[in-house]
């Protein structure tokens, strides 16, 4: 437990940085991709993050979206796996909706999961056996429920793209309707709390779903790949998130579907 409380007391100072940080000016810059922001404060919470880890746990070990432990390829021993800013864009465009996300494994099993939605001041955390909560409030197990009566998150990006758009169109078109908050991490914490049913990604890396994964498991909820497949902690995958009827339900959807299937290997490869 002292790992998870010294977690819980971590990612609420490096937000309390954040709201501190962003107050003065800081430099936008692109990725590869254009649309694909970071600023100083990603890498400045990723450093503070990173120095305090390593200050108090000399011999754990962390994988940063924005650079640290590149060279990591096994989950031996503590890692955390930590995203500073996740929904960057939100964070450029709206200084609002962004999370802190933050997973930790101890050899590869999953440890504790925890979010905070820095400018509501939301703490999402989960101890593995133990239960979700948001803040003191331990989150209800979710609830089953059919995709017709739901809410999923997606991001419309995937439902224009060519091969893979047609079996996310489907599930636009049956779902009561779709919802997308920019931040993966805030979409799988949504899902955990039950405001929506479900969640689905074509690609995430670890750092965008290592600690909603865990948080969503203790709510009784289920994470895979969008084929059904256990998800490997350290590699890029899709995501697909949801209580567990729900799961079942959109799977079908992509197993289902070859043009999917055979674009989904292309992009991920064979389990
Ligand atoms: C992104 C957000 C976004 C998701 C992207 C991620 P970032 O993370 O989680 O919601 O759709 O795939 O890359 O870049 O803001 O940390
Ligand atoms: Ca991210
Ligand atoms: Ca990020």
């Amino acid at each position: 437990m002292e790992i998870y409380e010294f977690g819980k007391h971590l990612i609420n100072d490096a937000g309390a940085f954040v709201r501190k940080r962003m107050l003065q000016d800081f430099k936008i810059d692109a990725k590869m991709d254009p649309n694909d922001l970071v600023t100083d404060v990603d890498h400045e919470t990723e450093a503070f993050i990173y120095d305090r880890i390593l200050e108090k746990y000399p011999n754990h070990r962390i994988i940063g979206e924005e650079g640290h432990g590149t060279d990591i390829n096994d989950t031996e021993g503590v890692l955390w796996i930590v995203d500073p800013i996740d929904g960057t864009l939100n964070f450029v465009h709206q200084l609002q909706n962004f999370a802190i996300s933050i997973g930790v494994y101890i050899d590869g099993e999953p440890y504790c999961g925890l979010i905070l939605d820095v400018m509501n001041d939301n703490l999402f955390h989960a101890h593995a056996g133990d239960g979700a909560y948001k803040n003191d409030v331990r989150l209800k197990p979710v609830e089953n429920t059919k995709l017709a009566q739901s809410l999923v998150c997606l991001n419309s990006n995937w439902v224009i793209k060519d091969e893979i758009g047609a079996a996310f169109t489907k599930v636009v078109k049956d779902a009561r309707s779709t919802r997308s908050y920019g931040s993966a991490a805030l979409d799988l914490a949504n899902t955990a709390q039950g405001i929506v049913s479900g969640a689905l990604f074509f690609r995430l890396h670890p750092w965008d779903y290592a600690g909603g994964m865990i948080i969503l498991s203790e709510a009784g909820g289920v994470t895979t790949n969008m084929l059904g497949e256990e998800i490997d902690i350290l590699k890029k995958d899709s995501v697909l998130a949801g209580n567990p009827a729900i799961h079942e339900e959109l799977q079908k959807y992509f197993i289902n579907d070859e043009t999917f299937v055979s674009r989904h290997r292309k992009a991920h490869g064979e389990k």
